[in-house]
């Protein structure tokens, strides 16, 4: 599938457009729309779930998204949070070097020094894509987005370029708060801002995009060890280590010898297999568009000592594609913000006092659900569907009246209210005839089709539609909530009663 194709179809059918499109729209933001945003709620709330259940002293926080600048000097991004640039000498126009490096060599340029970056422009004569100008040598520029706060002698602050940072500057109260345990994990879902130079795939590089982050801190005494390791120690985690990166081959290995083999600590490689069961256990993904990438020393983010990133197959966009990253961060960030605040980052645990270290998993939401519509999207003879995971599509289930008339809408409302009222996102649907009903739920990826007839008014059974198979069940109304439960955590509709088609 390509790009232009996903961005069509979420436009036609309500899933997201381009920001501020009644002036011609603006370069790397977009809104959802109502079905985007109901999707999109529904993936952080699965998130939300996950990783919270994994620790009972995981908690949500929602921090401010503007932040004092000291914030960023004690976290290192005012100095080192850069892109290398290179500007056309003819036309000004500026474009992000290591990706015009990428357009123009098959290859990937991320983490190559600026000199080494002008070195390859002049050498492979590379000019401006814009005007064919020759260009200047490579530059970098700080990706935050400023914000003055008052007016006078206003304030200087920025909006927060990651949501972790809300959570290190909270740490300490919070530790005191939840009465000074170890592990604490502090998650946060919300926006994040940076200024790319080149926006671009859609929701894959934005200048305004949402980060689910949880930030987990340790001591760092305790990081060869996770007391839940036994319960991953031979799940094999699908890996795309740095060495042997050309041969383009994944290896699969199973946790406890990931930890001899790559030096990795257990407290690290537990979580990067509970990362790996979200996507292939909880998000149903197959294990051939999934890989976890190590990055080299070049390559990593500057807080980072292991940083691997999680990649998805995505074939509109040429192949693999980062959506989110396991990263150790150790004291990084805390001792910076004891440097700049003044304020005291240790703790006492057992008297021994320690800055705890931190390990983060942190997703892009958006560039995840880009790839749910891509990985998810199918054209079959008469029909076009996205098999959403059950639990991520727009809505649980369409609710139909199999006619206009003698009473079916009005026991369809009944039923719909009872779903409602049982926690269930369901919506309404009368127009048109059953099949183009059904159409239009497969086209926005909604799992089940739940329809009342002439036989719900005399035994209080409706049809449950699978949009996958296509089969039906019938099921009483009493059951619905339980059956419709079970059918949304995958269980295949010919286990949950008799098809009937
Ligand atoms: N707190 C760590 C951090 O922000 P990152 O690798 O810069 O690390 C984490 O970003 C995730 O955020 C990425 O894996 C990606 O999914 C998402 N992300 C980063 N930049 C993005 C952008 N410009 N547009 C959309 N998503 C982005």
């Amino acid at each position: 599938m390509k790009a232009e194709s996903i961005v069509d179809i979420a436009k036609r059918r309500g899933f997201f457009w381009q920001s501020s499109g009644i002036y011609g729209g603006l370069a790397g933001f977009y809104d959802y729309a109502h079905l985007g945003t109901s999707m999109k709620r529904r993936w952080e709330n699965i998130w939300r779930n996950y990783f919270l259940g994994l620790d009972d002293n995981f908690h949500e926080i929602q921090p401010c998204l503007i932040m004092h600048e000291k914030v960023f000097s004690a976290s290192g991004h005012l100095e080192s949070f850069i892109d290398p640039v290179v500007r056309c000498m003819k036309c000004l126009h500026v474009e992000r070097a290591d990706h015009l490096l990428e357009d123009n060599l098959s290859g990937n340029f991320e983490g190559l020094s600026v000199d080494r970056m002008t070195e390859m422009i002049r050498k492979h004569n590379i000019r401006c894509p814009r005007c064919g100008g020759e260009l200047e040598d490579v530059g970098v520029i700080n990706m935050m987005f400023p914000v003055d706060i008052g007016t006078g002698n206003p304030l200087r602050a920025y909006l927060s370029p990651e949501t972790a940072q809300g959570a290190y500057v909270n740490f300490k109260q919070e530790f005191e708060a939840l009465r000074r345990k170890l592990p604490l994990g502090l998650a946060i879902i919300g926006r994040a801002f940076r200024n790319e130079i080149s926006p671009r795939n859609v929701l894959i590089r934005m200048r305004e995009f949402t980060q689910a982050e949880l930030q987990i801190f340790f001591d760092p005494e305790t990081i060869n060890e996770h007391p839940r390791f036994s319960e991953v120690s031979d799940y094999k985690l699908v890996l795309f280590p740095a060495k042997g990166r050309k041969s383009g081959k994944v290896t699969e290995m199973k946790c406890r010898e990931v930890v001899g083999k790559y030096g990795l600590p257990e407290f690290y490689v537990y979580y990067m297999a509970r990362v790996q069961q979200f996507y292939l256990d909880v998000l149903g993904f197959s294990r051939k568009v999934f890989r976890f990438r190590e990055l080299t020393e070049e390559e990593k983010a500057f807080y980072n000592k292991y940083h691997w990133d999680v990649e998805l197959h995505l074939e509109s966009l040429g192949g693999f594609r980062e959506v989110a990253g396991v990263h150790y961060r150790t004291d990084h960030d805390l001792k910076g913000h004891q440097r700049v605040s003044g304020i005291n980052m240790t703790v006492n645990i057992n008297g021994r006092e320690f800055i705890p270290h931190v390990l983060e998993l942190s997703f892009g939401v958006d560039r995840n659900i880009y790839a749910l519509f891509e990985l998810c999207y199918r054209e079959e003879k008469e029909r076009t569907l996205f098999r959403f995971p059950g639990r991520v599509s727009p809505f649980d289930a369409g609710v139909f009246p199999l006619v206009n008339r003698d009473g079916l809408p009005e026991k369809s409302r009944e039923v719909y209210s009872f779903l409602k009222k049982s926690g269930f996102d369901v919506f309404y649907d009368s127009g048109g005839s059953i099949g183009r009903r059904y159409r239009r739920i497969d086209e926005i990826g909604v799992a089940a089709g739940i329809t009342i007839d002439y036989q719900t008014l005399q035994d209080s059974t409706v049809t449950l539609r699978d949009r996958d198979s296509m089969k039906q069940i019938r099921v009483g109304i009493a059951e619905l909530p339980t059956v419709l439960r079970r059918f949304l955590d995958g269980e295949r509709i010919e286990n949950l009663g008799r098809v009937i088609n």
